[in-house]
């Protein structure tokens, strides 16, 4: 891999984004809104699709990433395309000497992960990962006041839970190459508990197809419980579930020695009538990541740009990807096997360059034993 490129001082950061699906047109939305970044190029495979968020957003539309590659202007990429094209785009965009921003999960595949870092060598440090929830404020506020080296305003951290549940399940077509519940919506959830208490030390994991005929068509759940436990001993759970007739569910607790940190869930009004008969707010959560976190992916993009700008370590980088992708990795294998997986096991797998568990297994057998 060649250097990484200077970015010159003085001038927007000039950015191009692949894919102008559902996360493609967030990104696009956030560099144009952002005053650091002249977004220059769209691209995706289907040219209408590219042309139609290049024009909403002051860029041009480029069919092919050599269109994109060979303008000087360009100094950094947002990946957003499907998750199977992900490390191939990292790494002909970092062989360039430019930085990028890429959509979770790196991959399905721990091992094609573990190659790809043995390629990129250090230049894996040109890429950042887009577990956006790091950078939603109330999250970020939470993670801080817990406090780092020093305890935080609730003293030592014993026990997380973390609830995630999304409005309705996806396609049964978008289940089907998803690589399961954990490595597509849990992933995010194994991320922030990395976050918020260090690295893990085992997982187990349990759940159920309980609704959703598509999960269970492609033999995936759509309803996990995850338990891990981190190296210092703090217990995080993590709630899934792929409905909500309440809208989407993103909260976080942080149990410590001395009281409780919370995340409740966003409302799409924050106004509260009290009267005589009764008190209501009359407001419901966010419908879906788009809105709730429309503000996390924009801070997101603005710490992408300042690091890139400033020649700072990416965070989330590289290896964060890496890590959440094996914590999912475990879960599967936990569930399948009925017990607490360890990370290391599932790392050393990794390291022998083990056929890929995805290849091998093929669709994910469905088990409802609970272990937890
Ligand atoms: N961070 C988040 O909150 C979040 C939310 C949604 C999706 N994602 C991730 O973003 C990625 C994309 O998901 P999505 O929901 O936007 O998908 P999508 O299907 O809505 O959009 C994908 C786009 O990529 C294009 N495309 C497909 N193959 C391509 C190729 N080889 N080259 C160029 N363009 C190509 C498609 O035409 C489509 O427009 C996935 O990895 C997903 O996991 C992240």
């Amino acid at each position: 891999m060649g250097e990484a490129r200077a970015v010159e001082q003085g001038r927007p950061l000039g950015l191009a984004v692949l894919g102008a699906g559902r996360i493609g047109q967030v990104h696009a939305a956030a560099a144009a809104a952002l005053p650091d970044i002249e977004l220059r190029w769209v691209q995706d495979a289907v040219p209408a699709a590219a042309e139609r968020v290049a024009a909403a957003n002051g860029a041009r539309a480029a069919g092919t990433l050599e269109e994109v590659l060979a303008d000087d202007g360009v100094d950094a990429v947002v990946v957003g395309t499907p998750t199977p094209t992900h490390l191939e785009f990292i790494e002909r965009v970092v062989e360039t000497g430019r930085r990028v921003l890429c959509e979770k999960p790196l991959h399905l595949d721990l091992a094609a992960v573990d190659a790809a870092a043995r390629r990129l060598g250090p230049a894996a440090a040109r890429v950042m990962v887009g577990f956006n929830r790091r950078f939603d404020p109330d999250f970020a506020e939470l993670r801080r006041r817990m406090g780092g080296a020093e305890a935080g305003e609730i003293g030592r951290i014993e026990q997380v839970v973390i609830t995630s549940r999304d409005p309705a399940p996806p396609p049964q077509e978008y289940l089907a190459v998803s690589g399961s519940i954990f490595r597509d919506m849990t992933i995010h959830d194994f991320d922030m508990a990395r976050n918020l208490v260090g690295e893990i030390a085992s997982v187990s994991a349990s759940g159920g197809a309980l609704f959703d005929v598509g999960a269970r068509a492609v033999g995936d759940l759509d309803t996990a419980m995850t338990t891990l436990t981190s190296a210092s001993g703090v217990q995080v759970l993590i709630v899934n579930s792929r409905h909500s007739a309440s809208g989407y569910d993103q909260r976080i607790e942080v149990f410590g020695q001395d009281g409780t940190l919370r995340v409740e869930n966003h409302r799409t009004s924050r106004v509260r009538l009290d009267t005589a008969a009764g008190t209501d707010q009359g407001a419901v959560w966010e419908e879906f990541f788009l809105t709730r976190y429309e503000a996390a992916y924009r801070a997101e993009l603005q710490s992408f740009v300042t690091a890139a700008r400033e020649g700072l370590p990416f965070s989330p980088g590289f290896d964060d990807g890496r890590q959440a992708l094996a914590l999912a990795v475990a879960a599967q294998r936990s569930l399948e096997e009925g017990r607490v997986v360890t990370v290391n096991e599932v790392d050393t797998a990794a390291e022998v360059d083990a056929p890929s568990e995805l290849d091998a297994a093929g669709p994910t057998p469905l088990t409802r034993e609970a272990h937890v």
